[in-house]
C-alpha cells in the first residue's frame, strides 16, 4: 500500500475511532514491489475473561473483547485474517476459555491463536489445545512466512514438582510481580522445530513471528521476558527482515535487535504500568504489592487503545491510537536502523515513574 493510500486508510481508521476506542490492532503488510500482494490482518490480545460463578463473568473484561470483535468486523479493508495474542482466560478455567471463544466466535474471518500463560498453567494447555488446536505452527500467506510459538513454558521442575494444586500453580504465575513464578521460555523441542521450519524458508522471505511473551528480555521481575530469547533470535538472524509481534505486556513497547523488529500489542482488558525499562535500574521500578495494578487505578482504560502496524519492505511503523492520550507514531528510522518515537520526549519533560501500592 502506498503512503498516500495509507493516509486514506488511516483517515478511515480515524472515522471509526470517533465512534469509540478500539482495543485492537490492524497490521498492514506492505513489502514493496517484490511482494506479490499487500494485505492487512487484525490483532486482538489479552482479554483475561474472568469467571465469577455459574454464568457470571467480570463484565469489564467481557466488554473489552466484545467491543474489539465488533470493531474488527467493521474494518475496511477487510483483514485477511485475525490474530489473537493470548491470555484469553484469567485463570485458565474451561468456563473462561469457552466464554472467550464464544465471544470471539462473532468475528468474521479466520482466527489464529497464540497461547498465553493465563491459558496454560491450570491444566497445562489441555482445554485450550482441545478447542483451539496446536500451540506452535507456521503458515505462508501472500509471500510472508508466519510462525506461531508458545513462549510461556518454563522449567519442568517449577511446572511439575512445586505445587500442591494446579490452581495454586496458575495463581503463582498469574501475578504481575510473581515472586514465586518462573521465567518464560520457548524451550529446546520447540526451538528445534523452529530451526527445521525455517530451514525451508528462503532468507529473503519476510518472516513474522507471533509469541505471547516478548522474545527479548525487558524486565524479569514482571516476566516481560523470555529466558531463551537469544537462542530464538539466533534462529531468526539469517533472515533479511523479521518482525516479532507479542501480547502479554498490556502496553506499548518497541525495539530493534539486529534484523528483528519487536512490537507489542495493547490489551482489551487493562493496562499494566510501565516498567521504566529505559532506566533498567531496579530501584526505579515500582514495588507492586497487589495483583491488579493500573497506571491510573481510577481510569480503567488508561493506556489501552489500538494501533496500525505498517511493515514497509519488512520495516515496522506503528501508529498508536490512544483514546485518552495523544496519539503516537513509532516509525522505523532507516538512518538509525530501528523504530523511534516520532514525538520523543526528553527526560526533563517525562512524567516520572509512578509509585504503586
Ligand atoms: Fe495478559
Ligand atoms: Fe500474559
Amino acid at each position: 500500500m502506498s503512503r498516500i493510500n495509507r493516509r486514506n486508510f488511516l483517515k478511515k481508521g480515524g472515522a471509526l475511532l470517533a465512534a469509540s476506542s478500539l482495543p485492537l490492532s490492524l497490521v498492514e503488510v506492505a513489502f514493496g514491489k517484490a511482494a506479490p500482494e499487500n494485505f492487512t490482518f487484525a490483532y486482538l490480545s489479552d482479554s483475561h475473561i474472568t469467571h465469577i460463578k455459574g454464568k457470571e463473568f467480570v463484565r469489564n473484561w467481557d466488554r473489552g473483547l466484545i467491543r474489539a470483535v465488533a470493531e474488527a468486523n467493521l474494518l475496511t479493508p477487510r483483514p485477511d485474517f485475525i490474530f489473537y495474542g493470548g491470555d484469553i482466560a484469567q485463570l485458565g478455567k474451561p468456563e473462561e476459555i469457552d466464554h472467550g471463544l464464544e465471544l470471539l466466535g462473532a468475528l468474521h474471518g479466520d482466527l489464529h491463536h497464540v497461547m498465553g500463560e493465563h491459558d496454560y498453567y491450570l491444566d497445562l494447555g489441555e482445554h485450550w489445545r482441545k478447542h483451539i488446536g496446536p500451540d506452535h505452527y507456521s503458515f505462508d500467506h501472500k509471500g510472508v512466512h508466519f510462525v506461531v510459538l508458545n513462549s510461556i513454558l518454563t522449567y519442568d521442575d517449577w511446572t511439575y514438582n512445586r505445587w500442591d494444586s494446579p490452581m495454586r500453580r496458575m495463581q503463582e504465575m498469574a501475578r504481575l510481580d510473581n515472586p514465586n513464578g518462573s521465567p518464560f521460555m520457548v524451550g529446546d523441542s520447540q526451538r528445534e522445530w523452529l530451526r527445521k521450519d525455517l530451514d525451508k524458508v528462503s532468507k529473503d522471505t519476510p518472516v513474522v513471528v507471533f509469541s505471547h511473551s516478548p522474545l527479548q528480555k525487558i524486565y524479569k521481575g514482571w516476566n516481560f521476558w523470555t529466558e531463551d530469547a537469544e537462542q530464538v533470535q539466533a534462529l531468526l538472524e539469517p533472515f533479511d527482515k523479521v518482525t516479532v509481534l507479542y501480547g502479554h505486556v498490556h502496553q506499548i513497547q518497541y525495539n530493534q535487535i539486529g534484523n528483528i523488529s519487536f512490537n507489542s500489542a495493547m490489551a482489551t482488558a487493562w493496562p499494566w504500568p510501565y516498567p521504566a525499562s529505559f532506566t533498567q535500574k531496579a530501584s526505579y521500578l515500582p514495588k507492586l504489592t497487589v495483583d491488579m495494578n493500573r497506571a491510573d487505578p481510577f481510569f480503567e482504560r488508561d493506556a489501552t487503545g489500538w494501533q496500525f502496524i505498517d511493515l514497509h519492505t519488512g520495516d515496522v511503523d506503528v501508529h498508536y491510537v490512544l483514546p485518552d492520550n495523544r496519539n503516537r507514531t513509532v516509525a522505523f528510522d532507516d538512518s538509525k536502523g530501528h523504530p523511534v518515537d516520532t514525538e520523543y520526549q526528553p527526560e526533563s519533560k517525562r512524567i516520572p515513574p509512578q509509585t504503586h501500592y
